[in-house]
């Protein structure tokens, strides 16, 4: 296996064209591959994407290069968990540029299999984990989204069978629900979550951000400042949630930028806070022209006295 790596999130990412991963299309191809591996003992980290592979993606790969003797990478644009058939067309794709990028930041093992290969002809079952998944983005983008993703992703644990699998800390409720359903169904995997990677003006790393045209590429500072105001009149000591939502929608508004959804939950729960009395995530979706963009970030009370 390849020697340690240590590309930094932070460099410029040039593809170098003579980096590959090795590429591997089926569920037999992968164990196989990961054969030899775990009969020497080896750790095998697992990093789920659906390519477009940003700086955000690279932190994750770099994240299991340093912990994980084996990195896979898995790069499938997962169809069951779009709502949106046009939102699933335009995903972007582009697998030689992925695989250069993955192998720089450490991957050894990419995993592009298509869609036949996941959803075999008769496939029929789904994994659903419920609660957490009833609101904010499961409210938004119906039962179906977070079902695909359980789904696949309890595939994938299935196919790679890693030590350590590696999400952001963007997608906070997708993390959220990944880590209930490992602890439900006894998933031998062990679930890192890593901070949000965001552009130097603070706009959470996605490949969404492609599509914003420049007029929209300001307006979707909105999210991120949104989430700073707020943050800011939690440090003066408010604990009032419905005033820190409020503060994140004024801001927003100042952008012209219409959530649709600001929310202060407790963070494992994903239940409405009403006061910030310990830890609490503030979590925000918005659509910015046609693109649908979501930040959140942690807030914590603290021991200042309140301003009201
Ligand atoms: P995708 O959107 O490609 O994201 C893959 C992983 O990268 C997720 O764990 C996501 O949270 C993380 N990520 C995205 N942007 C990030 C950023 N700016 N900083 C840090 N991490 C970031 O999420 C999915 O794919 C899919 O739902 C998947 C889990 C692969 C299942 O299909």
């Amino acid at each position: 296996m390849s020697p340690l790596h240590s590309a930094s999130s932070t460099e410029p990412r040039t593809v170098d064209q003579d980096a590959q991963p090795r590429i591997v299309r089926t569920v037999a191809g992968v164990r196989e591959e990961l054969r030899s591996a775990r009969a020497a003992g080896l750790s095998v980290g697992l990093v789920p994407t659906m390519g477009a592979l940003h700086d955000g993606h690279l932190s994750l790969i770099e994240a299991a290069r340093q912990r994980c003797d084996v990195v896979v990478v898995s790069v499938f644009v997962n169809p069951t968990q779009f709502d949106e058939q046009a939102d699933l067309l335009a995903y972007p794709r582009n697998e030689e540029r992925d695989a250069a990028l993955a192998r720089q930041a450490g991957a050894d093992v990419l995993f592009i299999p298509a869609a036949s290969e996941i959803y075999r002809t008769g496939f029929s079952s789904t994994v659903e984990v419920h609660g957490l998944t009833d609101r904010l983005e499961g409210a938004v983008r119906g039962k179906g989204h977070f079902r695909g993703v359980s789904t696949v992703v309890c595939k994938l644990l299935n196919i790679v069978s890693p030590d350590i699998a590696y999400f952001g800390r963007k997608d906070a409720q997708q993390a959220a629900v990944i880590r209930r359903m490992v602890a439900d169904l006894d998933i031998q995997t062990q679930i890192e979550t890593m901070p949000t990677v965001r552009e130097p003006d603070g706009l959470a790393m996605s490949s969404r951000n492609a599509r914003l045209a420049p007029a929209e590429r300001e307006r979707a500072l909105a999210l991120h400042a949104g989430l700073r105001a707020a943050e800011r009149l939690a440090a003066e000591g408010e604990r009032c949630c419905a005033r820190l939502i409020e503060e994140a929608e004024r801001t927003m508004a100042s952008y012209a930028v219409r959530p649709e959804y600001v929310a202060l939950v407790e963070p494992d729960s994903f239940e409405d806070l009403e006061r910030l009395d310990a830890a609490g995530l503030l979590l925000i979706a918005a659509r910015v022209g046609q693109t649908r963009l979501i930040d959140n970030l942690a807030l914590w009370a603290t021991n200042r006295s309140p301003l009201h």
